[in-house]
Protein backbone atom coordinates (compact mmCIF):
# COMPACT_ATOMS: atom_id res chain seq x y z
CA UNK A 1 0.00 0.00 0.00
CA UNK A 2 1.37 3.50 -0.87
CA UNK A 3 0.37 5.41 2.03
CA UNK A 4 -0.27 9.45 0.97
CA UNK A 5 1.17 10.69 4.62
CA UNK A 6 4.24 8.96 3.74
CA UNK A 7 5.02 11.60 1.26
CA UNK A 8 4.34 14.96 2.73
CA UNK A 9 6.40 18.38 2.64
CA UNK A 10 5.78 21.07 5.50
CA UNK A 11 6.31 23.91 3.14
CA UNK A 12 6.02 23.40 -0.69
CA UNK A 13 6.13 27.18 -1.28
CA UNK A 14 9.81 27.07 -2.53
CA UNK A 15 9.82 23.55 -4.33
CA UNK A 16 10.10 23.59 -7.76
CA UNK A 17 7.29 22.05 -10.01
CA UNK A 18 7.91 19.55 -12.17
CA UNK A 19 10.81 18.52 -9.44
CA UNK A 20 12.24 15.18 -7.87
CA UNK A 21 11.95 14.82 -4.18
CA UNK A 22 13.85 12.01 -2.14
CA UNK A 23 11.59 10.98 1.12
CA UNK A 24 15.29 10.12 3.44
CA UNK A 25 13.14 7.96 5.84
CA UNK A 26 12.08 5.72 3.05
CA UNK A 27 15.17 5.56 1.26
CA UNK A 28 16.50 4.28 4.71
CA UNK A 29 14.30 1.91 5.09
CA UNK A 30 14.36 0.18 1.60
CA UNK A 31 18.31 0.18 1.79
CA UNK A 32 18.06 -1.64 5.03
CA UNK A 33 15.52 -4.09 4.14
CA UNK A 34 17.06 -5.01 0.58
CA UNK A 35 20.36 -5.88 2.86
CA UNK A 36 18.11 -8.37 4.86
CA UNK A 37 16.82 -9.61 2.33
CA UNK A 38 19.98 -9.93 0.58
CA UNK A 39 21.53 -11.70 3.72
CA UNK A 40 23.92 -8.89 4.16
CA UNK A 41 25.53 -6.16 2.60
CA UNK A 42 28.06 -8.62 1.13
CA UNK A 43 25.63 -10.14 -1.03
CA UNK A 44 24.34 -6.97 -2.21
CA UNK A 45 25.33 -5.73 -5.57
CA UNK A 46 23.47 -2.74 -6.06
CA UNK A 47 22.90 -1.29 -9.67
CA UNK A 48 23.54 1.91 -9.46
CA UNK A 49 21.31 3.29 -12.56
CA UNK A 50 17.85 3.46 -10.36
CA UNK A 51 19.24 6.49 -8.96
CA UNK A 52 22.64 7.20 -10.17
CA UNK A 53 23.69 10.20 -7.06
CA UNK A 54 27.00 9.84 -5.43
CA UNK A 55 25.26 10.25 -2.05
CA UNK A 56 23.39 7.10 -1.99
CA UNK A 57 26.32 4.99 -3.30
CA UNK A 58 28.12 6.71 -0.03
CA UNK A 59 25.35 5.48 2.05
CA UNK A 60 25.67 2.09 0.81
CA UNK A 61 29.57 2.11 1.30
CA UNK A 62 28.36 3.29 5.15
CA UNK A 63 25.94 0.20 5.44
CA UNK A 64 29.35 -2.06 3.87
CA UNK A 65 27.52 -2.32 0.86
CA UNK A 66 31.22 -2.04 -1.21
CA UNK A 67 30.48 -4.31 -4.74
CA UNK A 68 28.66 -1.70 -6.97
CA UNK A 69 27.06 -2.58 -10.92
CA UNK A 70 26.71 0.16 -12.98
CA UNK A 71 25.43 0.16 -17.29
CA UNK A 72 27.49 3.40 -18.59
CA UNK A 73 30.78 4.91 -17.78
CA UNK A 74 30.08 7.45 -16.83
CA UNK A 75 28.20 5.73 -13.67
CA UNK A 76 31.52 3.24 -13.22
CA UNK A 77 33.75 6.76 -12.87
CA UNK A 78 31.04 8.52 -10.79
CA UNK A 79 31.55 5.03 -8.90
CA UNK A 80 34.93 5.41 -8.90
CA UNK A 81 35.77 9.06 -8.05
CA UNK A 82 33.67 8.25 -4.99
CA UNK A 83 35.92 5.47 -3.54
CA UNK A 84 34.34 2.31 -4.68
CA UNK A 85 36.82 -0.49 -5.35
CA UNK A 86 35.00 -3.29 -7.23
CA UNK A 87 32.56 -1.99 -10.32
CA UNK A 88 31.17 -4.72 -12.25
CA UNK A 89 29.93 -1.98 -15.88
CA UNK A 90 27.00 -4.31 -17.03
CA UNK A 91 26.89 -3.61 -20.51
CA UNK A 92 28.38 -4.81 -23.40
CA UNK A 93 31.06 -2.54 -24.25
CA UNK A 94 32.14 -1.87 -27.92
CA UNK A 95 33.64 0.33 -30.37
CA UNK A 96 35.49 3.66 -28.49
CA UNK A 97 33.91 2.21 -24.55
CA UNK A 98 37.08 -0.02 -24.81
CA UNK A 99 39.09 2.91 -24.89
CA UNK A 100 37.21 4.59 -22.30
CA UNK A 101 37.37 1.41 -19.81
CA UNK A 102 41.40 1.71 -20.38
CA UNK A 103 41.47 4.34 -19.36
CA UNK A 104 39.17 4.29 -16.52
CA UNK A 105 41.52 1.37 -15.16
CA UNK A 106 44.68 3.54 -15.90
CA UNK A 107 42.88 6.31 -13.67
CA UNK A 108 41.61 4.36 -10.80
CA UNK A 109 44.05 1.83 -10.75
CA UNK A 110 42.96 0.58 -7.22
CA UNK A 111 39.66 -0.06 -8.82
CA UNK A 112 38.61 -3.79 -9.33
CA UNK A 113 36.51 -3.03 -12.58
CA UNK A 114 34.78 -6.28 -14.28
CA UNK A 115 33.05 -5.98 -17.50
CA UNK A 116 30.33 -8.61 -19.10
CA UNK A 117 31.05 -10.55 -22.56
CA UNK A 118 28.73 -12.85 -23.99
CA UNK A 119 30.24 -13.32 -27.87
CA UNK A 120 33.73 -13.97 -29.08
CA UNK A 121 33.81 -10.80 -30.36
CA UNK A 122 33.43 -9.03 -27.76
CA UNK A 123 35.78 -11.34 -25.72
CA UNK A 124 38.34 -10.54 -28.19
CA UNK A 125 37.47 -6.68 -28.70
CA UNK A 126 38.02 -6.21 -24.51
CA UNK A 127 40.81 -8.43 -24.23
CA UNK A 128 43.09 -7.75 -27.30
CA UNK A 129 42.75 -3.45 -26.63
CA UNK A 130 43.50 -4.03 -22.92
CA UNK A 131 46.47 -6.55 -23.76
CA UNK A 132 48.12 -4.02 -25.93
CA UNK A 133 48.23 -1.69 -23.57
CA UNK A 134 49.60 -3.56 -20.48
CA UNK A 135 46.14 -4.11 -19.11
CA UNK A 136 43.54 -6.85 -17.71
CA UNK A 137 39.73 -7.09 -17.00
CA UNK A 138 37.93 -9.14 -15.08
CA UNK A 139 35.36 -10.62 -17.54
CA UNK A 140 31.80 -12.35 -16.16
CA UNK A 141 30.58 -14.61 -18.92
CA UNK A 142 26.59 -13.04 -19.06
CA UNK A 143 23.95 -16.16 -20.10
CA UNK A 144 20.60 -15.52 -21.29
CA UNK A 145 18.48 -15.91 -18.71
CA UNK A 146 15.36 -16.36 -21.12
CA UNK A 147 15.15 -12.41 -20.43
CA UNK A 148 16.75 -12.71 -24.12
CA UNK A 149 18.42 -9.21 -24.52
CA UNK A 150 21.93 -10.17 -24.12
CA UNK A 151 23.69 -13.26 -22.98
CA UNK A 152 25.01 -16.27 -24.59
CA UNK A 153 22.60 -19.35 -24.14
CA UNK A 154 23.81 -22.21 -21.99
CA UNK A 155 25.42 -25.26 -24.40
CA UNK A 156 28.27 -25.76 -26.06
CA UNK A 157 28.88 -22.01 -27.41
CA UNK A 158 28.76 -21.05 -23.72
CA UNK A 159 31.75 -23.25 -22.45
CA UNK A 160 33.92 -22.46 -25.75
CA UNK A 161 33.61 -18.82 -24.78
CA UNK A 162 34.32 -19.33 -20.94
CA UNK A 163 37.12 -21.09 -22.29
CA UNK A 164 38.15 -18.00 -24.69
CA UNK A 165 38.03 -15.92 -22.05
CA UNK A 166 40.18 -18.20 -19.59
CA UNK A 167 42.66 -17.56 -22.24
CA UNK A 168 42.47 -13.94 -23.21
CA UNK A 169 45.67 -12.08 -22.09
CA UNK A 170 43.63 -8.79 -21.29
CA UNK A 171 40.99 -10.71 -19.83
CA UNK A 172 40.99 -12.67 -16.35
CA UNK A 173 37.41 -14.86 -15.65
CA UNK A 174 35.61 -13.80 -12.87
CA UNK A 175 32.56 -16.26 -12.94
CA UNK A 176 28.80 -16.10 -14.23
CA UNK A 177 26.58 -13.12 -14.56
CA UNK A 178 22.82 -14.05 -14.92
CA UNK A 179 20.00 -11.22 -15.11
CA UNK A 180 16.67 -12.95 -14.87
CA UNK A 181 15.24 -9.03 -15.46
CA UNK A 182 11.69 -10.74 -17.36
CA UNK A 183 10.84 -12.25 -14.32
CA UNK A 184 8.32 -9.83 -12.80
CA UNK A 185 4.80 -11.53 -12.73
CA UNK A 186 2.48 -10.16 -10.43
CA UNK A 187 1.76 -13.72 -9.34
CA UNK A 188 4.30 -14.63 -6.43
CA UNK A 189 4.50 -18.06 -6.76
CA UNK A 190 4.29 -17.81 -10.67
CA UNK A 191 7.15 -15.99 -10.45
CA UNK A 192 9.48 -17.89 -7.88
CA UNK A 193 8.27 -21.02 -10.54
CA UNK A 194 9.89 -19.42 -13.35
CA UNK A 195 12.64 -17.83 -10.83
CA UNK A 196 13.98 -21.42 -9.69
CA UNK A 197 13.15 -22.99 -13.10
CA UNK A 198 15.58 -20.62 -14.91
CA UNK A 199 18.17 -21.29 -11.56
CA UNK A 200 17.86 -25.12 -12.33
CA UNK A 201 19.24 -24.05 -16.42
CA UNK A 202 21.82 -22.09 -14.31
CA UNK A 203 23.30 -24.12 -11.34
CA UNK A 204 23.33 -27.39 -13.98
CA UNK A 205 25.42 -25.38 -16.54
CA UNK A 206 27.56 -23.97 -13.55
CA UNK A 207 28.17 -27.82 -12.71
CA UNK A 208 29.30 -28.43 -16.54
CA UNK A 209 32.02 -25.62 -16.48
CA UNK A 210 32.89 -27.31 -12.88
CA UNK A 211 33.38 -30.95 -14.00
CA UNK A 212 35.47 -29.22 -17.32
CA UNK A 213 37.64 -28.37 -14.97
CA UNK A 214 36.96 -24.42 -15.40
CA UNK A 215 36.74 -22.09 -11.98
CA UNK A 216 33.36 -20.38 -11.47
CA UNK A 217 34.70 -17.74 -8.72
CA UNK A 218 31.61 -15.78 -8.44
CA UNK A 219 27.79 -15.23 -9.35
CA UNK A 220 26.09 -12.16 -9.45
CA UNK A 221 22.35 -12.43 -10.43
CA UNK A 222 18.97 -10.67 -11.08
CA UNK A 223 17.19 -7.77 -10.10
CA UNK A 224 14.18 -6.41 -7.88
CA UNK A 225 11.89 -9.50 -8.84
CA UNK A 226 14.24 -12.30 -8.27
CA UNK A 227 16.60 -11.33 -6.18
CA UNK A 228 14.32 -11.92 -2.72
CA UNK A 229 13.75 -15.81 -4.00
CA UNK A 230 17.69 -16.41 -5.14
CA UNK A 231 18.67 -15.25 -1.96
CA UNK A 232 17.26 -18.50 -0.37
CA UNK A 233 19.12 -20.94 -2.42
CA UNK A 234 22.90 -22.05 -1.20
CA UNK A 235 24.64 -20.93 -4.48
CA UNK A 236 28.04 -20.17 -3.02
CA UNK A 237 29.53 -16.69 -3.89
CA UNK A 238 26.33 -15.35 -5.32
CA UNK A 239 25.81 -11.91 -5.15
CA UNK A 240 22.19 -10.18 -5.88
CA UNK A 241 22.05 -6.93 -8.09
CA UNK A 242 19.07 -5.41 -7.85
CA UNK A 243 18.80 -1.81 -8.11
CA UNK A 244 15.37 -0.64 -8.04
CA UNK A 245 14.85 -1.86 -4.25
CA UNK A 246 16.93 1.09 -3.27
CA UNK A 247 14.15 3.81 -4.80
CA UNK A 248 11.42 1.54 -5.44
CA UNK A 249 8.56 2.50 -7.73
CA UNK A 250 4.88 2.64 -8.58
CA UNK A 251 5.10 -0.41 -10.71
CA UNK A 252 7.57 -2.76 -8.40
CA UNK A 253 5.33 -1.72 -5.67
CA UNK A 254 2.01 -3.18 -7.67
CA UNK A 255 4.13 -6.22 -8.51
CA UNK A 256 6.30 -7.38 -5.82
CA UNK A 257 3.93 -6.54 -3.41
CA UNK A 258 5.35 -9.51 -1.17
CA UNK A 259 8.39 -6.99 -0.47
CA UNK A 260 8.14 -4.71 2.21
CA UNK A 261 9.66 -1.61 0.45
CA UNK A 262 8.16 1.73 -0.22
CA UNK A 263 8.99 4.04 -3.27
CA UNK A 264 10.83 6.61 -1.87
CA UNK A 265 11.00 9.10 -4.63
CA UNK A 266 8.32 11.26 -5.73
CA UNK A 267 7.37 13.96 -8.46
CA UNK A 268 6.64 17.14 -6.95
CA UNK A 269 3.72 18.74 -9.55
CA UNK A 270 1.31 21.65 -9.70
CA UNK A 271 -1.92 22.29 -10.69
CA UNK A 272 -2.38 24.34 -13.91
CA UNK A 273 -5.00 24.43 -15.29
CA UNK A 274 -8.67 23.16 -15.13
CA UNK A 275 -9.73 21.28 -18.67
CA UNK A 276 -13.35 20.61 -17.90
CA UNK A 277 -15.46 18.42 -15.84
CA UNK A 278 -13.92 16.14 -14.25
CA UNK A 279 -10.68 17.04 -15.83
CA UNK A 280 -7.22 18.78 -14.61
CA UNK A 281 -4.14 19.53 -16.00
CA UNK A 282 -0.67 19.07 -14.17
CA UNK A 283 2.95 20.02 -15.00
CA UNK A 284 4.16 16.69 -15.09
CA UNK A 285 5.14 15.67 -19.21
CA UNK A 286 6.82 13.19 -20.32
CA UNK A 287 9.98 15.33 -20.12
CA UNK A 288 9.62 15.02 -16.11
CA UNK A 289 8.64 11.45 -15.63
CA UNK A 290 9.49 8.50 -17.93
CA UNK A 291 7.13 7.76 -20.75
CA UNK A 292 8.42 4.06 -21.35
CA UNK A 293 5.29 2.39 -19.58
CA UNK A 294 2.09 2.61 -21.38
CA UNK A 295 0.39 5.57 -21.85
CA UNK A 296 -2.34 6.11 -18.77
CA UNK A 297 -0.11 4.13 -16.58
CA UNK A 298 3.03 6.23 -15.80
CA UNK A 299 2.15 7.84 -12.08
CA UNK A 300 0.29 7.06 -9.52
CA UNK A 301 -0.91 9.93 -7.33
CA UNK A 302 -1.28 8.90 -3.72
CA UNK A 303 -3.43 11.67 -2.67
CA UNK A 304 -5.90 11.33 -6.08
CA UNK A 305 -6.29 7.44 -6.00
CA UNK A 306 -9.00 7.24 -8.69
CA UNK A 307 -6.76 9.63 -10.93
CA UNK A 308 -6.96 8.35 -14.62
CA UNK A 309 -4.08 9.88 -17.13
CA UNK A 310 -6.14 10.92 -20.12
CA UNK A 311 -3.24 12.67 -22.08
CA UNK A 312 0.34 13.00 -21.54
CA UNK A 313 2.44 15.43 -23.59
CA UNK A 314 6.06 16.80 -23.30
CA UNK A 315 5.33 19.50 -20.78
CA UNK A 316 1.20 18.41 -19.49
CA UNK A 317 0.00 15.43 -17.85
CA UNK A 318 -3.93 15.54 -17.96
CA UNK A 319 -6.10 13.38 -15.16
CA UNK A 320 -10.04 12.89 -14.58
CA UNK A 321 -10.78 12.59 -11.14
CA UNK A 322 -13.75 13.02 -8.80
CA UNK A 323 -11.40 15.38 -6.89
CA UNK A 324 -11.23 17.77 -9.50
CA UNK A 325 -13.14 20.45 -7.90
CA UNK A 326 -11.28 20.83 -4.91
CA UNK A 327 -7.85 20.68 -7.03
CA UNK A 328 -6.85 24.37 -6.96
CA UNK A 329 -4.61 26.19 -9.82
CA UNK A 330 -1.09 25.89 -8.28
CA UNK A 331 -1.70 23.35 -5.95
CA UNK A 332 1.10 20.81 -5.34
CA UNK A 333 1.09 17.31 -5.43
CA UNK A 334 3.12 14.55 -4.87
CA UNK A 335 2.94 11.45 -7.88
CA UNK A 336 5.00 8.24 -7.64
CA UNK A 337 6.57 7.30 -11.24
CA UNK A 338 5.65 3.41 -12.33
CA UNK A 339 9.71 3.24 -13.94
CA UNK A 340 11.93 5.12 -11.29
CA UNK A 341 15.59 4.40 -13.32
CA UNK A 342 14.03 6.89 -16.16
CA UNK A 343 12.59 9.26 -14.61
CA UNK A 344 15.51 10.06 -12.12
CA UNK A 345 17.59 10.77 -15.23
CA UNK A 346 15.06 13.57 -16.60
CA UNK A 347 16.48 15.27 -13.71
CA UNK A 348 19.44 16.99 -12.59
CA UNK A 349 19.04 17.23 -9.16
CA UNK A 350 16.45 16.11 -5.70
CA UNK A 351 15.14 17.66 -2.95
CA UNK A 352 15.78 15.66 0.31
CA UNK A 353 13.38 16.17 2.68
CA UNK A 354 14.17 14.28 6.48
CA UNK A 355 11.10 15.08 8.61
CA UNK A 356 8.93 16.47 6.49
CA UNK A 357 11.54 19.34 5.65
CA UNK A 358 13.65 19.93 2.37
CA UNK A 359 17.19 19.61 3.91
CA UNK A 360 19.26 19.40 1.01
CA UNK A 361 19.37 19.10 -2.71
CA UNK A 362 21.68 15.93 -4.42
CA UNK A 363 23.08 16.09 -8.11
CA UNK A 364 21.89 13.27 -10.16
CA UNK A 365 25.08 13.10 -10.82
CA UNK A 366 25.33 10.19 -13.80
CA UNK A 367 22.51 11.18 -15.68
CA UNK A 368 24.57 11.90 -18.18
CA UNK A 369 26.47 9.59 -20.78
CA UNK A 370 29.70 11.49 -19.80
CA UNK A 371 30.16 12.77 -16.38
CA UNK A 372 30.27 16.49 -17.01
CA UNK A 373 34.57 16.87 -16.63
CA UNK A 374 34.59 14.78 -19.75
CA UNK A 375 34.59 17.62 -22.26
CA UNK A 376 37.31 18.99 -20.95
CA UNK A 377 39.70 16.24 -20.71
CA UNK A 378 41.68 15.46 -23.86
CA UNK A 379 41.86 12.31 -23.93
CA UNK A 380 38.29 11.30 -24.34
C1 LIG B 1 21.99 -6.14 -15.96
C2 LIG B 1 21.10 -5.60 -14.89
N1 LIG B 1 21.32 -5.92 -13.61
C3 LIG B 1 20.54 -5.47 -12.60
C4 LIG B 1 19.47 -4.64 -12.87
C5 LIG B 1 18.60 -4.18 -11.74
O1 LIG B 1 17.35 -4.75 -11.83
P1 LIG B 1 16.05 -4.11 -11.16
O2 LIG B 1 15.87 -2.80 -11.84
O3 LIG B 1 14.97 -5.09 -11.42
O4 LIG B 1 16.34 -3.97 -9.73
C6 LIG B 1 19.19 -4.28 -14.20
C7 LIG B 1 18.05 -3.42 -14.52
O5 LIG B 1 17.74 -3.09 -15.63
C8 LIG B 1 20.03 -4.76 -15.23
O6 LIG B 1 19.81 -4.43 -16.51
Amino acid sequence: MIDPSDYVVSDTRELLSPSLVLFRDLLEKNLAETIRLCGGPDRWRPHVKTHKTREIVQRQLELGVTKHKCATLAEAEMLAAIGVQDILIAYPLVGPNIRLLSNLIEQYSKVRFTVLVDSPELATGIGDLLAQRGQQVSAFMDLNSGMNRTGVFVGPAAIELYDLIVNSPGLAVAGLHWYDGHNRQEDFEERQTAVLTGWEHFTKFRDQLLMNGFEVPQVVASGSGAFAILAQTEEPNLELSPGTTTLFDADCNERMSELNLRPAVAVFTRVVSHSGGRRVTLDVGHKSCAADQPAGRRLFFPSIPDAQEVQHTEEHLVIETSAAGDLEIGQGVFAISRHICPTMALHETISVVEGGEVVDCWEIAARNRRLKNYAARSEF
